[in-house]
């Protein structure tokens, strides 16, 4: 069973042709409202690859019309939505602008997200069929016990390293390593982890290697175009190239990647098929506008063929 403990937002996105710099103020023809939280898209985008019943969100939204809407997406998804909490705050809401090369920033407001809290989890949840993915945005440590209760439960642990904490410490990143197996990141994310412990900064490859070592996890690299890179704690490599596109829209491809190498992992696929299927359905994603619409079915990834 995959258990996605995260956000959930809803994102308000603008298209604009350049995006603003400090003190600036671009004009945008209108605004689309998509759904969106890097837990919700992880959730959606392992259950379009693992199918229905196999996925699980916890995590908070406010008593709201957003709220509600980002719950029955989850159900439109077959995800399952019985630990998504009500919470005082409003639902969280990503304020976002794309521009032509489809390239984002992201403004996130947590709001209800801030609230979500490892005590909602109820222990038949942790076994060792369970792969628990986490990522940035809720509280660092609820979602520690989250880890700590999965790993106690010999489940294996995905952690997301998104969005990096704007003050990330050396003690952050050791307590993560200490629980996480495989810890998912971008080239910027690699950098970021490994300088805050004072290990590789020089490339991701090299950042990537010493994270895997020093947590004794297996390390996958996000690299855009460039495809994905996976090191294993003995120093393996494995890589997978990117299928060639043109992108509409990069929001929520690193969230595919997480869902679908989720889904991957809990049917026990070699570490290169799920990279493989993994960059597929992220390329396949950037086809479409919003986090969510382009999130490939199973059926649509040549790799599963
Ligand atoms: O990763 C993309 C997501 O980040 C968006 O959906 C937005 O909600 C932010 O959380
Ligand atoms: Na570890």
């Amino acid at each position: 069973m995959i258990l996605v403990f995260g956000s959930l937002n809803i994102d308000l996105v603008a298209k604009v042709p350049i995006i603003p710099g400090p003190g600036r103020t671009v004009l945008a023809p209108s605004y689309q409202t998509h759904f969106g939280g890097k837990g919700a898209n992880q959730a959606v985008a392992a259950a379009r690859i693992a199918g229905p019943g196999q996925v699980r969100m916890a995590g908070r939204v406010g008593r709201d019309g957003f709220g509600n809407s980002a719950i029955e997406n989850l159900r439109a998804n077959e995800v399952d939505t019985g630990l998504v909490v009500g919470a005082d705050e409003p639902t969280g809401c990503a304020f976002i602008t794309v521009d032509q090369a489809g390239e984002n920033a992201i403004t996130v407001a947590s709001g209800a997200n801030m609230a979500a809290n490892a005590g909602d989890l109820p222990a038949r949840l942790f076994g060792p069929d369970t792969v628990l993915v986490l990522q940035m945005e809720v509280p660092f440590a609820q979602a520690l016990e989250a880890a700590r209760r999965t790993t106690l439960a010999a489940g294996t642990v995905v952690w997301n390293l998104a969005p990096v904490p704007e003050r990330m410490t050396r003690e952050m990143v050791t307590k993560l390593l200490a629980v996480t197996d495989h810890l998912l990141v971008n080239e910027h994310e690699a950098l970021d982890a490994a300088g805050a412990i004072d290990l590789a900064t020089s490339s991701y490859e090299a950042a990537a290697a010493d994270l895997a070592r020093a947590g004794d996890l297996t390390c996958i690299v996000t690299a855009g175009a460039q495809g994905a890179l996976a090191v294993t704690a003995d120093g393996s490599r494995f890589r997978a190239a990117a299928p060639r596109i043109t992108p509409v829209d990069t929001t929520g491809a690193g969230d595919t990647f997480v869902g679908a190498f989720a889904a991957m992992l809990s049917e026990g696929v070699s570490l290169q098929i799920a990279l493989d299927v993994s960059c597929e359905a992220a390329a396949l994603k950037c086809l479409k506008a919003g986090a969510q619409t382009g999130m490939p079915m199973r059926s649509a990834i040549g790799s599963l063929a």
